[in-house]
């Protein structure tokens, strides 16, 4: 079964979202684990639905003051069972560290929420074969101080940056190397139990391809999964 979630980022407003579950609730594909990522102020509209609820951040504190910020206790309290961390996004355009991300998995873990790490290089970084030290910093950074079973109970999703609302995606042979190093890098025990999802422009064109990947527990995506009908297409094509 595939793990297949949508990132709405700072998209869609009420209107939309309604019809939005509204369909979702008439799919089915036994095939996949659904989880939907609206935007924060959004999270309650999508209680008691026929998919999981995810958030796209949380606050790094347990709670008190933090203003803006949400805490993990408080997205358990609207019934999130997963959260994306590490969005490269979130690194770069709010300079998001790995001390930070490290907090937040911890917070989420305390509250049995299950976190979404993104991880990925830039064209940059792959162009220059650092790609390995990327992963590297970005996945020990994350996981520090966290014992094996606390890492088995987050989902990787390696994000490569260039592919990020770009259109271009990897080839099949450069995700499955990519996962491959990302699991030589941690520790056996671990290695093989972690699930590793792929994201960066996921779309109609490009799953039927993307589904002949061997070792790979599902798909984050973006902008494909913002407009409902073409979604569902989409989601019809996983699993099958
Ligand atoms: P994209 O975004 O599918 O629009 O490329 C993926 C993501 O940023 O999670």
């Amino acid at each position: 079964m595939k793990l297949v979630v949508a990132n709405h980022k700072m998209n869609l407003t009420k209107e939309t979202l309604v019809n939005y579950k509204e369909t979702l609730l008439t799919f089915t594909n036994p095939e996949i684990n659904l989880v939907v990522c609206p935007s924060l102020p959004y999270l309650d509209l999508f209680q008691n639905a026929n998919f999981a609820l995810g958030s796209q951040n949380v606050g790094m504190l347990e709670k008190g003051s933090l203003t803006g910020e949400v805490s993990a206790t408080q997205l358990k309290d609207l019934g999130v069972s997963y959260c994306i961390v590490g969005h490269s996004e979130r690194r770069t355009k709010l300079n998001e560290t790995d001390a930070m991300i490290n907090q937040k998995i911890k917070e989420l873990l305390k509250q049995d929420i299950t976190p979404i790490l993104c991880i990925g290089e830039t064209q940059d970084e792959r162009s220059s074969g650092e790609i390995t030290t990327v992963l590297e910093k970005e996945l020990l950074g994350a996981f520090k101080d966290l014992t094996s079973d606390e890492i088995s109970r987050v989902v990787l999703a390696y994000e490569p940056i260039w592919a990020i609302g770009t259109g271009i995606t990897p080839t099949n042979q450069e995700i499955e190397e990519t996962i491959s190093q990302i699991r030589n890098i941690l520790n056996k025990q671990v290695s093989l139990s972690l699930r590793i999802l792929y994201g960066g422009s996921v779309n109609l064109q490009n799953i039927t391809t993307l589904e002949q990947i061997k070792d790979l527990a599902g798909y984050l995506v973006g902008g494909s999964s913002l407009e409902i009908n073409s979604w569902i297409q989409l989601l019809e094509q996983i699993g099958r």
